[in-house]
């Protein structure tokens, strides 16, 4: 049967057969030497602005694969005016014909695969098959949010009228979202918010990361060409500190989507807090401590694959990405030797080589952090592995996937959002304080756990704090519809990307009592 029910997951490629995969790379490195240029999008027009940026990649800093414009403060008043003055009539508008625009930009999105994927690699340093995944999730949640529009904006709820009156409830967008997005899914998360907030009726400004403006404007004029108005979706590209901070304390929003660092979250929150004007939700999701568990029952080859993958693999730059592992005193030795062996066989290197597991992170400022890191911690832990690193580097940004063996998840005072793995040795008795520890981090993101007690394993899974736990398997990927996915505490304020109650963040209600 149809697990999706009117809906299906896209398709991946089958990259085990030849004349499927040669194609497709040669067409996604015929984008290789491309020059993209892109600057703020408002009121359906691209704006000349007088601060022009050169994008670089990560993986060889003198490779520039293009320019984007950067907005300011002043260009964010003339869209937010523009976006407020369409959205009640973008919220009037039919639920199918925003949904109709949606499924059509998703199938923009699969026309334009190529060179998408192009982008993640060359503007993000993804993996090409991360970017292969990324374009997927995007082209997912257009369609999912359609669907979920349809259902829960197409009608009303008849409700009870016990006194002879009718009553309705129905669904409205807020007002003009504040779409911040990061550069770790420079389109799959910029797509999910910009579309979540679209179905539901809201206009929006969209703000991609600093580091990955390319491929967020490229989504944008697909995203017009699709049939969304011009005046509906304004994109504003720039300095977080300058137009995310002016957007977020503007009385005329209606609500800020946002996904990034804690940190900034919370200056969000208190953004919002300062303002005078409508009261508005944030909806945000951040990082998280996520750990896993491997008890003395577990599969030692599986969990080692596991581990590796939710480590090492997008070079540990997820928000779901294992940062630290617990694993039981007696079979601790048999797991660290056979992860050396795993992370001996990473291949570090260019993203967009098929064969490479891990490219680089971001830039140079999350390298230096990075590194940084890895040197303080062996003040309180021991080095376990480092994987090996190319002999190119071309002043590439690469960091070597790494494991430090640490006595407590405390030692972790550093934000750490690469591939570096803290492993901490546990006995069956402590049980009890290595749950209230990673409780105790306030994150609540992804936890893993590897045992072959089922009881064991349903027990800690419960009774960890995250928003998404995975058991006997790695914990990263979450796939849309199948895995909502999102974090509580300071992970994030809840709302769960690509479930079936998302889009409710975005919308009001209102209530009709009728007694004619
Ligand atoms: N949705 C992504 C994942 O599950 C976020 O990091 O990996």
């Amino acid at each position: 049967g149809d697990i999706f029910g009117k809906r299906k997951n896209s398709m991946g490629l089958n990259m085990n057969i030849e004349s499927q995969s040669a194609e497709f790379f040669e067409k996604v490195r015929s984008f290789q030497n491309n020059q993209w240029q892109g600057g703020p999008i408002v009121n359906g027009k691209l704006v000349e602005t007088g601060q022009r940026v050169g994008v670089t990649s990560p993986q060889q800093s003198t490779h520039q694969i293009g320019t984007i414009g950067w907005g300011d403060a002043d260009l964010a008043a003339e869209a937010l005016t523009i976006a407020n003055g369409a959205q009640t009539r973008w919220s009037d508008t039919d639920v199918n014909v925003r949904a109709e625009a949606l499924e059509k930009l998703a199938d923009l999105l699969e026309e334009n695969l190529h060179e998408l994927i192009a982008l993640c690699t060359l503007e993000a340093g993804k993996t090409l098959q991360d970017g292969i995944d990324e374009v997927r999730e995007a082209v997912d949640f257009c369609r999912y949010y359609a669907i979920q529009a349809r259902e829960l904006m197409g009608k009303g709820d008849k409700m009870p009228g016990p006194t002879g009156e009718t009553n309705e409830l129905f669904t409205q967008g807020r007002g003009t979202f504040i779409c911040i997005s990061p550069w770790n899914f420079p389109l799959a998360i910029f797509i999910g918010q910009v579309t979540a907030a679209l179905a539901t009726g809201n206009s929006v400004i969209a703000k991609p990361a600093e580091q990955t403006g390319l491929i967020a404007y490229r989504a944008v004029q697909l995203a017009l060409e699709a049939g969304v108005p011009g005046d509906v979706l304004q994109f504003l590209p720039g300095k977080g500190a300058e137009i995310g901070a002016y957007l977020v304390s503007q009385e005329e929003i209606g609500g800020v989507c946002f996904t990034g660092s804690t940190n900034t979250a919370q200056a969000i929150n208190r953004a919002l807090a300062a303002r005078t004007g409508a009261l508005v939700p944030l909806i945000a999701e951040t990082g998280g401590q996520n750990a896993m568990l491997i008890d003395s029952t577990a599969l030692p080859e599986q969990a080692v694959t596991d581990i590796a993958d939710s480590a090492f693999k997008s070079a540990g730059q997820r928000c779901s990405a294992l940062r630290v592992l617990y694993v039981q005193d007696d079979i601790a030795d048999r797991i660290i030797e056979l992860l050396k062996g795993a992370m001996q066989e990473l291949l570090v290197g260019d993203p967009i080589e098929y064969k490479t597991d891990v490219g680089p992170v971001i830039d140079g400022i999350a390298k230096t952090n990075l590194e940084q890191h890895i040197i303080d911690i062996q003040h309180v832990g021991k080095l376990i592995a480092e994987a090996p690193m190319p002999d190119f580097t071309n002043n590439g940004t690469f960091v070597a996937p790494t494991a430090i063996e640490i006595d407590s998840i405390s030692q972790l005072v550093r934000e750490n959002f690469g591939p570096i793995l803290h492993i901490i040795r546990f006995k069956r008795e402590n049980l009890d304080a290595v749950i209230d520890d990673i409780n105790n981090t306030g994150f609540g993101l992804t936890f893993g756990i590897h045992s072959r007690n089922e009881s064991f394993a349903y027990d800690v899974a419960k009774r960890i704090k995250a928003g998404n736990v995975y058991i006997n398997r790695n914990q990263v990927g979450a796939v849309v519809g199948v895995q909502p996915f999102g974090g509580r505490g300071l992970s994030g304020t809840g709302p769960k990307a690509g479930g079936p109650h998302y889009l409710y963040a975005f919308m009001t209600e209102k209530t009709f009592t009728d007694n004619i």
